[in-house]
């Protein structure tokens, strides 16, 4: 009896011994990701990283480039990183579609754009940016967090008989804390930055993959903030609320981004699609500003322009297709890594595959859309 005890109570110890060394392992492993993180992305992440990668390598005629036949969507577009994107596409004769939430500050970004592009039209400007006539801007009020707003654009998108997208960038992006749910019951981060994305894609692609002209480009705004996780395939909308962290969410949701790019580049021919995934560096806009303000603080004077957050989507967007690798992770128009020395996040090809199932199986769990709420969605927007 008295040995039962104890073989139990020393089982009991050996797992707790396990669990514990388990948990300093991972917190370890953590730490150490953080750590190269931070001193990697203070040399190169930052305005002065971007200088000395212009300066180094950068080609200016790789941005020359007429778009004046290419429907650009834009998610995330009235601010930041994604509305210098949109004007960057538009300075070279794009149809830019910005998709924004909020209509006024849709309204708001597409004037503004117009106004610049108008300005800039018949003006003696750098080559790289004079190669076409100004673009047409539309806005489209999406929620990309919702099923059902995204639907309702793409039906609206088709009916208004605009051609297949030759580039889709995935550039709206929330780090939002305490753990709070969209309308339809999905962790807000996880709907914004992974789900939505992944239903727009997935509802524009037979359009791309049909398409003749055969030049289609997806590029998901990630962050190399996704080297410190590991893939999760599993705890999608992180069911423990009581211990959300938001900055961990982001993480994760930016590193499914690649893996959702991966999964693409695999299943989507690329002479058809090109699918790939970008950081921006450390850039001063009001994600930062907001959601991270004790970083934001330290490395104020370190932070990169929109303008210069943009310049990789946007030579994604232009360079000769030949130059890209789908599946691919960039970072200052050059092939990034995506795992840090040492760490442990590597994980084999199923993983992304059972992710992105993972994702539409969730995205089907949602109601579709009645009637009804498409009558809602049309007087909303
Ligand atoms: N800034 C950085 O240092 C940094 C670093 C790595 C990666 N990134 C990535 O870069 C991308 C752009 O971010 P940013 O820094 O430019 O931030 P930002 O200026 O705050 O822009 C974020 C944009 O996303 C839009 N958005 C958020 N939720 C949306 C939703 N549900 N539906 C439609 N639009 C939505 C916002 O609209 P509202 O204006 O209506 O809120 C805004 O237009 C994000 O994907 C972010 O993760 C940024």
């Amino acid at each position: 009896m008295v040995l039962a005890r104890g073989a139990r109570l020393a089982a009991l110890a050996a797992l707790a011994g396990v669990a514990l060394n388990t948990n300093l392992r991972q917190s370890a492993m953590y730490a150490l990701k953080a750590a190269q993180f931070l001193v990697h992305g203070s040399w190169s992440y930052t305005h002065g990283g971007y200088e000395k990668h212009r300066r180094a390598y950068f080609r200016p005629d790789d941005l020359a480039v007429d778009l004046r036949d290419r429907h650009v969507l834009v998610t995330g577009a009235n601010t930041g990183i994604g509305y210098c994107a949109a004007e960057a596409l538009g300075m070279r004769g794009a149809t830019v579609h910005l998709l924004c939430r909020n209509r006024e500050r849709g309204e708001a970004a597409k004037t503004k754009l117009e106004q610049r592009l108008a300005e800039r039209t018949g003006t003696s400007v750098p080559k790289e940016d004079t190669c076409s006539p100004q673009g047409r801007v539309l806005l489209h009020v999406v929620d990309v967090s919702e099923t059902q707003s995204i639907r309702h654009f793409v039906r609206e998108y088709a009916d208004r008989g605009f051609p297949a997208p030759s580039v889709l960038v995935h550039n709206a992006g929330a780090m939002t804390s305490p753990w709070a749910a969209t309308r339809e019951g999905v962790e807000v981060n996880f709907a914004t930055n992974v789900l939505g994305p992944v239903l727009l894609t997935d509802l524009l692609l037979p359009s791309m993959i049909q398409d003749e002209k055969r030049d289609h480009r997806v590029i998901f705004v990630s962050s190399a903030g996704m080297l410190t996780e590991r893939l999760e395939t599993e705890d999608l909308e992180w069911r423990d609320r009581a211990r959300f962290d938001a900055t961990r969410q982001y993480a994760k949701n930016k590193r499914q981004q690649i893996a959702i790019v991966e999964h693409y580049a695999r299943t989507v021919p690329p002479e058809r699609v090109l699918f790939m995934a970008c950081h921006p560096g450390w850039v001063e806009t009001p994600l930062v500003r907001q959601a991270m303000p004790g970083f934001y603080a330290r490395m104020r004077e370190g932070l990169r322009t929109p303008e210069q957050g943009a310049d990789t989507i946007v030579w994604l967007s232009c360079v000769d297709r030949g130059r890209l690798q789908s599946g691919g992770f960039y970072f200052d128009r050059a092939p990034a890594a995506k795992h840090l020395p040492l760490s442990d996040t590597s994980y084999p090809p199923r993983n992304a595959e059972k992710l992105y199932q993972r994702i539409r199986q969730r995205t089907g769990e949602i109601a579709p859309t009645t009637e009804r709420d498409e009558a809602k969605i049309a007087a909303e927007n």
